[in-house]
């Protein structure tokens, strides 16, 4: 066989394996096989020595044209299993999108919250002030200023955790009334504000009491406020948590920083007043105190008893939620058991 036949039965060979191969670690070894020092296309030009003189020139470009063809070939072929492995790898990496997805576990605001912020909306839609006031508290905003001076016997209404003799925590939001109505300026207006937050008892934890709870503090001063503003602000309290059917009713009490002060109680929303476990068989359930605010209480804080009155409520976020949801432990509120707490969620 000529020099010729056997570079083109090698070529044809050689093409077939460059082509079936299927790795670029193949095609590599093919390449440093063929057309290395080694390689069967050096050993047929190396062949060429013992042709005669005028045919070398033909038969050496006939084996270079076979080098280029193969070494063509390869880069091809290399290009070829290149972009297989590409499609490979997308297809391998391919995102089925009709697969169910993996639940996001999101949270929501605590029930208490979701109480808190239903009444801000309401107050705030009404043009009131949302204040805050510090938990660690003094005596002196937090008895004192409001009309109950050392020694009081209705300071056993609530007992304290105190801190030093002069600092405690808060038993009470009220104090956020004597800090807002030192600072304002009734020259800009009428004083409207809500005061939410963590109040403290010395209690012993048990169904219905917690040393730590919350209140939601209301207030209104500027001139001619009536009690039957008070009375309305209530009702919408009750409505807007309770229901619209509800109604309220007033009966008289004693806050110190009151006068006249009333215990509010609410239709009952389960039995609507027919009687039933809830509201004990009176039809009434009580949900809060309130009061015309104590003149004396104006003039501690710098106002004048004889042009300014007002009214101030204190409610319980954390009864309203016991009430409202049937609640019936209130240290539910505090253990944080996602069980019990994700039946509040608001995503239904
Ligand atoms: N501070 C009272 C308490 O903790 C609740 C309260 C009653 C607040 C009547 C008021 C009010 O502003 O007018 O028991």
């Amino acid at each position: 066989m000529g020099l010729k036949d056997k570079l083109t039965e090698l070529k044809e060979n050689a093409l077939k394996e460059i082509n079936t191969a299927e790795d670029l670690k193949k095609i590599n070894s093919i390449r440093v096989n063929l057309l290395g020092k080694k390689g069967p296309i050096t050993e047929v030009l190396r062949g060429m020595r013992d042709l005669p003189k005028e045919e070398r020139p033909n038969v050496g470009s006939f084996a270079n044209k076979v080098r280029d063809e193969l070494t063509s070939a390869i880069a091809e072929r290399k290009e070829r299993i290149e972009i297989i492995k590409i499609s490979k790898r997308l297809e391998e990496e391919k995102i089925d999108v009709t697969l169910p997805g993996v639940p996001v576990k999101a949270g929501q605001p605590h029930i208490i919250m979701q109480v808190i912020d239903q009444i801000e909306k309401l107050f705030l839609g009404m043009g009131y002030q949302v204040v805050d006031g510090p938990e660690v508290e003094e005596d002196h905003y937090n008895f004192e200023m409001m009309n109950l001076p050392k020694d009081h016997p209705a300071r056993d209404m609530q007992d304290t955790f105190y801190i030093t003799d002069k600092l405690l925590m808060r038993t009470q939001t009220s104090p956020v009334q004597a800090r807002t109505m030192e600072k304002h300026d009734f020259s800009k207006g009428p004083l409207k504000m809500i005061s939410p937050g963590k109040v403290y008892r010395r209690d012993t934890d048990d169904a219905t009491h917690s040393h730590q709870f919350h209140q939601i503090e209301g207030l209104v001063i500027d001139k001619n406020i009536t009690m039957a503003d008070l009375k309305g602000t209530l009702q919408l309290i009750a409505r807007t948590v309770f229901g619209e059917e509800r109604e309220i009713r007033l009966r008289p009490s004693y806050f110190p920083f009151t006068e006249p002060s009333v215990e509010v109680d609410v239709s009952c929303f389960k039995c609507n007043g027919q009687g039933c476990s809830v509201c004990k068989n009176t039809g009434w359930i009580e949900v809060l105190g309130a009061g015309m605010v104590h003149p004396n209480v104006l003039k501690m804080s710098g106002i004048d008893a004889d042009i300014y009155g007002g009214f101030a409520f204190g409610l319980g976020p954390d009864r309203f939620a016991m009430l409202k949801y049937g609640v019936d432990d209130i240290r539910e509120f505090y253990l944080n058991d996602v069980r019990f707490l994700k039946q509040f969620s608001q995503r239904g």
